[in-house]
């Protein structure tokens, strides 16, 4: 029987146990060169130390106006790996492994005097009105991916997430909502989404698997629900997808139309959907920080991993309580179990 401390692998990825740290926006980097620095290295080191078994680094932009703001992280550059490949080290030394979300703000970037998107259309009326990509901006953004994931790899990542949730560039692109373009990539929602991944995975060893993130249903009126993204996940799995970390809306305003309350393991019915119909593995997150609740989720087969996120800023060592609230085996390095 699996639990939230059974072990797992997928291609190359071997992890401990099925606790993930989600990718989650720092906004830390003061020098606003996209360079992770002494914060992103305590702050992701911390949690391999606190027994995670996966740790996802919050999303990295491919382009400067990629950022949501000028505090991001970025691989637009070569100077820009090896302070993550320093981060990848020590968490690797803790014995976690660690993947990376690569990503595009798209219209939601901040602070880019001129966001770009696939449509004209705002996000809401104090967002600055993006301007559309050029179907040739459009074949250069999937390089800018390509690159991005490339540095990713040189990085020493195990694994790549692309960030095609949470109302980003890729989402824009497959949602009906944001993409009204009459060229190749409004007539087909998701060719955008599939050359970004078929461009990751060209860059990525045969055995390392690429995560996709999506948001499995809009929350904004008109908005797309499961059914859809059950078929566009079809078109990325077919793409080269190998394993799918389920979170929604993002698209509009929080509050908006048809939303749910976010109340423990909101997300987890989506999760088990996309599990069903796609026959691929899964990742879970939302409200998951209770550990019974956590390891539930993974023993009824609802997902293969759980991510804590908020959870885990509260609690760096989350996974050491978990285990031990949950008696499994003693997973506490021995300076700290005078602690437990
Ligand atoms: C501070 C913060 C930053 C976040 N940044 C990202 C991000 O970079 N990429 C992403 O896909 N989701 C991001 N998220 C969403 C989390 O990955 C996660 O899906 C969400 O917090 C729900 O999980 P939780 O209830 O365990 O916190 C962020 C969340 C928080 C709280």
């Amino acid at each position: 029987m699996q639990n939230l401390f059974s072990t797992y692998k997928i291609k190359n990825l071997e992890l401990k146990n099925r606790v993930v740290m989600p990718p989650m926006c720092q906004y830390s980097v003061e020098k606003k060169d996209g360079i992770a620095n002494d914060w992103h290295y305590l702050h992701y080191v911390s949690r391999a130390v606190g027994g995670t078994g996966f740790i996802i680094v919050e999303m990295t932009d491919v382009e400067p106006d990629g950022r949501i703001t000028d505090y991001d992280l970025g691989l637009w550059s070569d100077e820009q790996i090896p302070a993550l490949a320093k981060i990848v080290e020590a968490v690797h030394s803790h014995g976690a492994k660690i993947g990376i979300q690569i990503a595009h703000a798209g219209r939601k970037a901040e602070d880019a005097a001129e966001p770009v998107a696939p449509s004209a259309i705002p996000f809401d009326e104090n967002s600055k009105t993006p301007r559309a990509l050029t179907t040739e901006e459009v074949k250069g953004m999937v390089e800018k991916f390509r690159l991005a994931v490339r540095r990713a790899v040189q990085a020493g990542f195990d694994a790549i997430e692309i960030h095609g949730a949470h109302g980003y560039l890729i989402h824009q692109f497959h949602s009906p909502l944001t993409n009204k373009r009459d060229d190749e990539y409004g007539q087909d929602l998701t060719k955008f989404g599939r050359e970004v991944i078929e461009a990751a995975k060209a860059e990525m060893p045969a055995d390392m698997p690429l995560i996709m993130r999506i948001s499995a249903r809009e929350y904004v009126e008109g908005g797309y629900g499961i059914e859809e993204s059950i078929e566009f996940s079809k078109a990325y799995k077919e793409a080269g997808a190998d394993v799918f970390d389920i979170s929604s809306g993002g698209e509009g305003k929080i509050a908006a139309w048809g939303r749910p309350g976010t109340h423990a393991a909101y997300q987890v019915p989506l999760a088990r959907q996309i599990k069903e119909a796609l026959q691929v593995p899964v990742m879970a997150v939302g409200r998951l920080d209770d550990p019974i609740l956590a390891n539930a989720v993974i023993g009824n087969e609802e997902a293969d991993l759980v991510q804590v996120g908020r959870g885990m800023l509260r609690n760096p060592y989350w996974t050491l309580e978990a285990a031990k609230k949950l008696r499994k085996e003693n997973i506490v390095p021995k300076q700290y179990e005078a602690g437990f």
